[in-house]
């Protein structure tokens, strides 16, 4: 055991809540390594010491307010490093405008070095303690991080966990045949073993990347890779992987990430004859993860990437008395924003809403309309089939009409990893092009543009108006469109993710301030959106939230009280106007307009909104 003599007291104090837990998952998961547990606190250890000053600063504070990221003040914003700013300096100068943009949370896109063109956008690490050259140093990375500090902008990098690139230290040593490096990651002498693993492990990537195996020719073996072949999947059972991931994760931490992104973390424990996703242990280790970083860095949030159906993304909050996750993303409640987009049916999606309402008001969701991802189709098909709807079909229906197949679509979008024998693709496109502003652009229609952007801002207020940590896609603010460039790119071609991976535009943003365009009606209606949703209390994440029945399959109603404020909402999903009848005889102030509505009833434009402030609750 290190010697406990010369820890210091912050330090030891932290330990001493999580002690008797901590060494009972480590040493279960790793068989009594006392060894290798000794040697993991003692990496604690030095982490805390080596952490800077500034940064132990915001963990006490933090530490003295540990649900600073509830509330209704964080706003989000992920972002390409390359494509908003060139660079980690282009990005610290154009902080600015992130302020603009009321954003106090920026998602960096993956930013370690990756090799061009075997990157997966940068998800294929072969050194987690140097950023990509084109993109600046780490030294970069720290400098931005105490500037978004220094304005209140918190920073989120993700931790890409599940596996190294092929070109990692690690790798090149196993493909050399170090056995101690081959230990580390998933090898098989002959196809005997991984073709039992293919009987009952799905595929990621069926199309780009079909297998999760590949043969290393230089080791003459056979690897694990569950995503792309170049992506070599780590193997946790082994103590070593966990200790200096850790110390990688952490190492992070002290350059001043808030908020780590736990990247593809279901699938980070590998079981023959199970599916090998969100087994036991990966719970076992993300609950150690959230100890470690109580006791290393307090201010430092976990988000859980978690891209799967309800039942298995809350597991990942773990339970009040043992958390995992801080926040996870409202990957269902996306989907299911689409699918309502593209049938303008809102059953599903208030059933989908009921669900979300109903789990304890502690979990705290990332909500977002649109990531770097595709849109997968992981919708309540049990629920749709009592209107009659199968999976297969819909989601041919939905990808028709949000690609602009179908005939009276005004989405422009492509899909991604098209597996005909599965009838399973998936969806890209930015939510500008989705809600139909690159059509009405293409064929000068003004009053199409009008409703696209309507439908846009729609969207934006639907999520605004859930709990959690609203995070906007960079590019969204100002109405960014589809990016084809990528089909010319022959690195690029075949993901069709990259169509909403274009670099921001800067002359867009300029126009922003330029009144009658689209980019600044759009960015106004969004920052109107955020400044009510700040200065509202009802929009705090733990407020009571209900569904106001609105008698209208196209409008969807949502009631949110807090500390005596009541807000509520309605959202037409419709191309026509819809009228709903307000059923309780309560007093409302338009928050949008400012003006009282004394009506019983209300008209609501189509693809718009409402929201309401109830005059006697405080609003
Ligand atoms: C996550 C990322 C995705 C990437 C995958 C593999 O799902 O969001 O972009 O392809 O992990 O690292």
């Amino acid at each position: 055991m290190t010697d406990r003599t010369i820890w210091e007291e912050e330090f030891s104090n932290r330990f001493k809540k999580h002690e008797e837990e901590l060494r009972y998952l480590y040493c279960e998961l790793y068989h009594n390594d006392t060894q290798a547990y000794d040697y993991f606190m003692s990496m604690l250890y030095r982490l805390w010491q080596e952490r800077p000053e500034s940064l132990k600063k915001i963990d006490r504070a933090r530490e003295a307010e540990p649900d600073w990221y509830k509330g209704n003040s964080l706003t989000g914003m992920l972002m390409y490093v390359n494509a908003f700013a060139g660079n980690l300096k282009g990005v610290k100068e154009h902080l600015d405008y992130v302020e603009d943009c009321k954003v106090n949370y920026l998602h960096l896109m993956p930013l370690l070095e990756s090799p061009e063109g075997r990157s997966d956008g940068g998800y294929a690490v072969s050194n987690f303690r140097k950023v990509q050259s084109n993109l600046g140093t780490m030294k970069d990375l720290r400098s931005l991080a105490t500037e978004c500090h220094k304005r209140g902008i918190s920073v989120c990098l993700d931790y890409v966990m599940n596996h190294t690139s092929e070109d990692h230290e690690w790798a090149k040593r196993a493909r050399k045949g170090e056995k101690e490096y081959q230990d580390r990651y998933f090898f098989y002498d002959n196809w005997d073993i991984p073709n039992r693993f293919e009987q009952t492990v799905p595929q990621v990537f069926p199309v780009t990347a079909p297998g999760n195996f590949s043969w290393c020719e230089e080791a003459k073996k056979v690897v694990m890779t569950t995503f792309y072949p170049y992506q070599w999947d780590l193997n946790y059972a082994n103590p070593v992987v966990f200790n200096d991931m850790t110390d990688n994760m952490l190492n992070l931490c002290n350059h001043g990430i808030d908020i780590i992104r736990l990247d593809a973390v279901p699938y980070i424990w590998k079981q023959l004859g199970t599916n090998c996703r969100n087994l036991p242990q990966v719970h076992n280790l993300i609950r150690i993860m959230r100890m470690v970083t109580e006791i290393v860095c307090p201010g430092t949030l976990l988000l859980g990437e978690v891209v799967m159906e309800p039942s298995k993304v809350v597991p990942y909050f773990g339970s009040v008395e043992k958390p995992e996750c801080h926040l996870l993303y409202n990957v269902t409640t996306m989907a299911t924003i689409w699918h309502t987009v593209a049938t303008q049916d809102v059953r599903l999606l208030s059933h989908q809403m009921e669900q979300v309402f109903s789990l304890p008001k502690d979990y705290t969701f990332l909500n977002y309309l649109r990531c770097h991802d595709d849109i997968g189709w992981g919708l309540d098909y049990p629920f749709l089939s009592q209107f009659g709807q199968s999976e297969v079909p819909h989601k041919k229906y939905l990808n028709d009409f949000l690609t602009g197949r179908w005939p009276s679509s005004f989405a422009r979008g492509e899909l991604y990893n098209d597996d005909p024998r599965l009838g399973d693709a998936r969806l890209c496109g930015t939510t500008a092009s989705l809600c139909g502003i690159e059509a009405a652009l293409d064929s000068d229609n003004k009053e199409a543009l009008e409703r696209a952007i309507s439908l846009d801002t729609m969207l934006h207020a639907f999520m605004f108006t859930l709990s959690g940590v609203p995070v906007l896609y960079s590019g969204d603010e100002i109405g960014q469109e589809n990016d084809y460039s990528y089909h010319d790119n022959p690195l690029k071609a075949d993901d069709s993710r990259f169509l909403h991976r274009g670099d921001l535009d800067w002359n867009k943003v300029a126009r922003r301030n330029k009144r009658g365009t689209v980019e600044s009606k759009i960015f106004k209606n969004i920052g109107k959106l955020e400044e009510l949703r700040d200065s509202h209390r009802a929009f705090d994440s733990t407020a009571d939230t209900w569904l106001e029945e609105t008698g209208n399959p196209s409008v969807i109603g949502i009631g949110r009280y807090f500390k005596g404020e009541k807000i509520v909402s309605y959202f037409n999903f419709s191309d026509r106007m819809q009228s709903i009848w307000l059923l309780k005889p309560e007093k409302y102030v338009n928050l949008i307009t400012g003006k009282k509505h004394n009506l019983p009833y209300a008209d609501i434009e189509p693809f718009n909104f409402k929201w309401f402030g109830a005059e006697e609750f405080g609003a």
